[in-house]
């Protein structure tokens, strides 16, 4: 089965790393010309990944489309190669909700997987650094029949190991989400590293967002929302030197995945009548921080 990777950000260079190390055919889907990428894993010497570069004209249908994307730049990657999509295998790999119904509808024929990594990696030009293993959280999202499952499974064990495959990731993508939504808009905001959060001045405002996140897991119906606060916590704690991708973005005057984390979650509360004024408060302050820039 041949392995496609959109992209040649931090994600996607890792898995083409991985690729590479099990000898799997793959190829990548870039933007623009394919970049030569120098990977740095996290136990091994730097190497300069050799990846071929795939026409999207000329796919079979039987590939496994990986899409280590920002979650804003998911539709418009679909919208280029859907011309060219058939009965291939595509998994989502952003941070974030709400993109997966515009995936479907853009590559109604496809087979979908909804994942969650904790694999890190940051790039800088055209050299990318491993800083952490991760395991990924998967669950397939569509019918598929057992061959096909067999093999993909074969292959995102290899990528992707450690993988827990879940019949259901609702619980695991919201706790995720509910962890993003406070920790990347308020390092974002108040320009501090993940760990600074966990000071006193800010404990207010952190519970006022996990409060209005559970009401809108319990107004769903998904389980997980008991101990938000210990989830949010352990990973202030755990990555309490890290700058969050959100802070990042906004000084590298880079888009952010505002929308798609605490601007789902305000959607959401807008379609169950759930009001969620502390999550509108933050997606608009970074709005505005974007627009200033
Ligand atoms: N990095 C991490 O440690 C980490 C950890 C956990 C979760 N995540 C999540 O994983 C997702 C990917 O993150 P990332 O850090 O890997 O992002 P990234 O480094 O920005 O990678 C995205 C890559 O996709 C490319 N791209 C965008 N649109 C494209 C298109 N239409 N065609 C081809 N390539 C396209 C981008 O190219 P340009 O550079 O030209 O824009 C960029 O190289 C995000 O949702 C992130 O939140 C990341």
């Amino acid at each position: 089965m041949r392995v496609l990777i959109a992209g040649q950000g931090a994600i996607g260079s890792v898995l083409a790393y991985r690729c590479e190390l099990h000898g799997l055919d793959y190829r990548v889907l870039p933007r623009r010309q394919k970049q030569s990428i120098e990977f740095q894993p996290l136990d091994a010497a730097c190497l300069r990944l050799p990846s071929a570069q795939q026409n999207p004209a000329s796919l079979r249908g039987d590939e496994l489309l990986l899409l280590p994307l920002k979650a804003y730049q998911v539709q418009s990657m679909l919208e280029q190669v859907s011309p060219y999509l058939s009965t291939q295998t595509l998994v989502l790999l952003h941070n974030g909700l709400g993109v997966l119904e515009k995936a479907r509808h853009l590559a109604p024929e496809c087979s979908f997987i909804q994942g969650i990594t904790r694999l890190a990696a940051y790039k800088q030009q055209h050299r990318v650094t491993q800083t952490a293993q991760g395991d990924t959280h998967l669950s397939w999202v569509s019918e598929v029949n057992q061959s096909r499952e067999q093999k993909v499974h074969a292959v995102l064990e290899e990528l992707l190991s450690p993988v827990y495959w879940h019949q259901d990731l609702s619980e695991a993508l919201w706790r995720k989400l509910v962890v993003n939504s406070v920790i990347n808009p308020l390092t974002a905001l108040h320009q501090v590293r993940n760990g600074q959060l966990s000071q006193p001045q800010y404990q207010a405002q952190i519970q006022t967002l996990i409060d209005e996140a559970r009401a809108l897991m319990q107004g769903l119906g998904i389980r997980g929302h008991e101990d938000l606060e210990r989830a949010v916590a352990e990973v202030i704690e755990q990555t309490s030197d890290n700058y969050s991708s959100m802070y990042q973005d906004l000084m590298q005057q880079r888009p952010t995945e505002i929308d798609y984390i605490n601007g789902y979650l305000c959607q959401e509360g807008q379609r169950l009548g759930i009001a969620t004024p502390e999550h509108q408060a933050v997606l608009e302050a970074i709005h505005a921080q974007q627009a200033a820039t």
